[in-house]
């Protein structure tokens, strides 16, 4: 049995600007309020683009949602002449808990490397943020390599100089499921969170890999979310284009009604 609080995430990418975020983030809050859901229970957090987190901040505070929130990435710096760049100060002081940190969307469309996401799971780390740290192998590494080791390589890289008491959470996204609504079965991802879990063990220690949420993310929807849930090393899901829409993200949020132990 484990006591990891299940862990719902919804990557919203480049979508939606604040005041649709504002009306999607209030249908939601009436949906899983109508559904009674227990956020101690399964814990919900939505990664909304950078120019969206004041308006969701301050809707979150004013209705005292318990809804969490972080950014889709974080600067490795603190401060100065990096143009563009997000600090995690700025994130913390808008209350985000969490950031993503290396979504193969940045591994690869900007060419973001393991030392550059260390770099930035240990600049959230300082700033009080928990960085959600993705990874994940390409079909090519998946056929070249199977399915852990990459995987497991880019986690150590990140982990370099990290805290062995350091509060982080996982995601495993196969980037061919990312988007491709080609999900991996649940025994596949089950068998790299485990593979994952073991790193953080070898890294970490026992206490942080047992308290460490894995996420499975790739294709998730409200019709396959079960059936990652029951696996013992997957603590949750990272999820794209289903955390747009309202009905299906309520529905995978409150996957326990539909799990069918
Ligand atoms: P998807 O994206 O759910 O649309 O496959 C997942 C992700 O990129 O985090």
């Amino acid at each position: 049995m484990t006591n990891r609080t299940p862990l719902i995430a919804g990557n919203w990418k480049m979508n939606l600007d604040h005041l649709q975020a504002i009306a999607f983030v209030q249908k939601l809050a009436w949906s899983l309020k109508d559904a009674s859901h227990s956020y101690s229970d399964v814990e919900v957090a939505l990664f909304p683009p950078f120019t969206d987190l004041r308006s969701v901040q301050t809707l979150v505070s004013a209705d005292k949602l318990e809804l969490a929130y972080g950014a889709q990435d974080v600067s490795a710096h603190d401060s100065g002449a990096y143009t563009g760049e997000i600090s995690g100060q700025f994130l913390a002081k808008l209350d985000c808990a969490y950031v993503i940190i290396g979504h193969s969307e940045r591994r690869t469309l900007h060419n973001e490397t393991d030392e550059q996401i260390g770099a930035k799971v240990r600049a959230a780390l300082k700033h009080g943020l928990v960085p959600v740290l993705c990874v994940g192998e390409t079909a090519a590494d998946l056929e070249e390599f199977g399915p852990s080791a990459v995987p497991v390589g880019q986690l150590k890289a990140a982990l370099a100089g990290v805290p062995s008491d350091a509060n982080i959470v996982v995601a495993y996204e196969p980037v061919w499921a990312i988007g491709s609504g080609q999900a991996a079965t649940p025994e596949q991802a089950e068998q790299v969170c485990a593979a994952l879990r073991a790193e953080l063990a070898a890294t970490l220690g026992p206490d942080t890999a047992a308290a460490t949420r894995v996420l499975y993310g790739g294709s998730v929807k409200s019709g396959n979310i079960a059936g990652f849930m029951r696996e013992p090393n997957v603590d949750g899901a990272l999820v794209g284009g289903a955390s747009l829409d309202l009905d299906e993200f309520s529905a995978i949020v409150r996957f326990k009604k539909h799990v069918g132990v």
